[in-house]
Formats: structure tokens, sequence, C-alpha cells
């Protein structure tokens, strides 16, 4: 029997209208441009802005572009997952809401929490329910408002967060493209390096909570830096080996955009050069679960049916991992 895999037929992404900007910054926290640029390669980012709009907002944006640029009728859609960490509501899932806002009749959603890995854990479960040949059309939504939690009187955290959404189609393909492989981990242990340590079950909301600005990122930097340059770049290099895939092979790195040191350590271990990897964090900042597929949607036109893509994500939890996709069109003259 020829074997089913998961392709990416189409991305669309979405980001707000309003521009962020160091400068901006600035003006908010005891920081440079200088600092923010040299230490994590970001110069502005995305701000969602307007009453009564949260994460569903952009990955309900996101996806009406991909239904748009695919031809796909919303009732097609047999089930869409939402990678997020600032889901509109503790419930119900932003999935459900996405689905009503786009008009995905037909489909069953649930939200994923993986923080920053969101979008390759998605990703890889959307993936299994194609390859068993029950699904036809699987929507992964990579969206955070990341806005909603930061606070704009942390200078470490405030300088590295923006909002956005992206969004893939997943489809059946029995040409030998689309995901290839993944590697998951995840270590509950890093609780406290990278937490919003209020609103949840264990810690409710409370005036104390708020007055102690407890819903708000909490991140140690230096140690979550550590663990990621790490974790990532091994990870990476897993999937290369078990795949015997040589950096030579590999057309592209699409990696998670947190830090661009991050990112240049990840590439230096694969081999690969900065031609070959997805960069947009100079203009986006960290979206958490929307950057890989943010990336994808900024370099469609460059992609080629057959590139071979390696993904790399890391995150609170911590969540990181890798993935190997085969891509499965030729993205000039489709790429929005
Ligand atoms: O996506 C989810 C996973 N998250 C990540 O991967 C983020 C990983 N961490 C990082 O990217 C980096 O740790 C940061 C960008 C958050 C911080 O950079 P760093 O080089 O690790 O700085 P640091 O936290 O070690 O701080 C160094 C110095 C400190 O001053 P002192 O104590 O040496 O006097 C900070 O107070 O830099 C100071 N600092 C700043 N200075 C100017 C921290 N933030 C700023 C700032 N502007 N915005």
């Amino acid at each position: 029997m020829t074997q089913i895999k998961a392709a990416i037929t189409g991305i669309c992404g979405y980001v707000p209208d309003y521009i962020l900007t160091n400068a901006e910054l600035e003006t908010l926290v005891d920081t440079s441009d200088e600092w923010i640029t040299s230490r994590t390669g970001i110069s502005e980012r995305r701000i969602l802005i307007g009453e009564g709009k949260g994460t569903s907002h952009m990955g309900a944006e996101a996806v009406k572009g991909l239904l748009r640029k695919t031809n796909t009728k919303p009732e097609e859609i047999d089930l869409l997952i939402c990678s997020t960490t600032t889901p509109d509501f503790v419930f119900p899932a932003s999935a459900n809401i996405i689905s009503d806002m786009v008009g995905a009749k037909n489909a069953f959603s649930y939200d994923m929490q993986a923080a920053c890995s969101g979008f390759l854990y998605g990703m890889s479960a959307g993936a299994q329910f194609i390859e068993t040949g029950r699904y036809k059309k699987v929507v992964i939504v990579g969206a955070d408002k990341m806005s909603s939690i930061v606070d704009y009187q942390d200078r470490s955290t405030c300088i590295i967060f923006g909002d956005g959404a992206g969004a893939a189609l997943l489809e059946p393909n029995t040409d030998g493209y689309g995901l290839i492989d993944f590697v998951l981990k995840s270590d509950g242990s890093g609780v406290n390096h990278l937490v919003q340590k209020a609103g949840g079950s264990r810690r409710p909301p409370s005036l104390e909570t708020v007055t102690n600005r407890e819903h708000y990122i909490y991140q140690e930097g230096a140690a979550v830096f550590k663990f990621a340059v790490t974790n990532m770049a091994e990870a990476a290099a897993r999937i290369m080996e078990r795949n015997d895939l040589k950096s030579d092979m590999v057309q592209w790195l699409c990696p998670h955009q947190a830090n661009k040191r991050i990112i240049n350590a990840t590439a230096e271990r694969m081999g690969i050069s900065e031609d070959k990897v997805m960069i947009n964090i100079h203009k986006y900042g960290n979206t958490t679960n929307a950057t890989l597929p943010l990336a994808l949607w900024d370099y469609e036109s460059q992609l080629k049916m057959g590139d071979n893509i390696g993904f790399a994500a890391f995150g609170g939890g911590f969540t990181w991992g890798s993935a190997y996709l085969r891509w499965a069109y030729n993205g000039a003259g489709v790429a929005d």
C-alpha cells in the first residue's frame, strides 16, 4: 500500500498593522535600539490593537487567507488545530471560535498548548489524522497575542514578543512530499524558568495576583537561552542523523524566532549557511506559536517542490523539537 504523508499544500499569515519599534520601547523602559538588535536581532514587532480582539481574530484572518489561496471551502475542513499560548479564554478553545468565524461547520477543533513549540506539535499531531487516511483537510493555526501577557515595565521580556498568526493546510500526499519525520520533547521541570504564574488553577486570579503583576510572562532569560541553544540544536542534529540528511541536502531551515543568536547556533550545528535560514525576527519579534508559519509564509515565493525543510523550535514547559518536511509545491506565483 502506498504510504500517505501529510503535505503542506498552502500557507498564509496575518500580522496586525500597528508596529511597535525599538525606538518606542526606549520611551517605555530603560533600553536601547543597539542593545535590542545586538542581543536579539529584533527591530520591530506587531501589536494587535482593538477592543474585544483576541488571538482568534488573527487566527481567523490567517485561515480566511489560506482558504482563499487554496480554493478551499470552509465546509471542507475536517479538523482545525490552534496552537496558542494566549487563547481568547481559558475555555472554550480558540480553535472552536476560529472554526466558527471562518465557517468551518464540519470541522472538529481543539487547542494545542506547547508554548513556542506549539506549531511543531500541532503539525505533527495533525499529520497523524491525515496519515491514517481518515481525514483529508487539516488546518494548523499558530497564533498568539503575546502583547496581552507582556509586562511593558519589564525590559527583559517586553522587547522580545509580538503578535501574529499563521495557518497551514495539510492534505494527503502519496508522492513522497510532506512531513517525513519529527522529534518532539518536553520537560516540565523547566516550569519555573518561563511561566505565567497566575490565572490558572494553581493560582487563580485575585486582586493580589494582579497587583503582583503575576499575569504577565515571567522569564529567566539567560537560563532559557542556555536550554534553548542546546536543545534546539540537538533536536535538529538528531533529525538530520536519523534521516541521513547531509547539510547540502537541506534547502531551508525554518527555526523558531526567539533570538537571532539561538537561530545562528542551530544553523551552525546543522552546517547550514545563513542564506538558507528563514529569518523574520527583525520585523515580527517572537510571536510564539506563529513564528514557524509566518516564516513559511514570508519565504513561500522562494520554496520549490521537493525542497527539504528542517524545522526547529524551543519554548516554555520546556518543550522543544524538530521536523523534516519535503515541500509539496512551487511557491512562486502562489505567494501573497
Ligand atoms: O521563545 C521562548 C523561549 N525564549 C527564549 O528562547 C529567550 C531566550 N533568552 C534570550 O533570548 C535572552 O536571554 C534575552 C534576550 C531575554 C536576554 O539577553 P541576555 O543576553 O541573556 O541578557 P541577560 O538577561 O543575561 O542580561 C544581561 C544584562 C543585564 O544587566 P546586568 O545585570 O548585566 O547589569 C540585564 O539587566 O542586560 C540587561 N538587560 C537589558 N539592557 C538593556 C536585560 N534586558 C535589557 C534591555 N535593554 N531590554
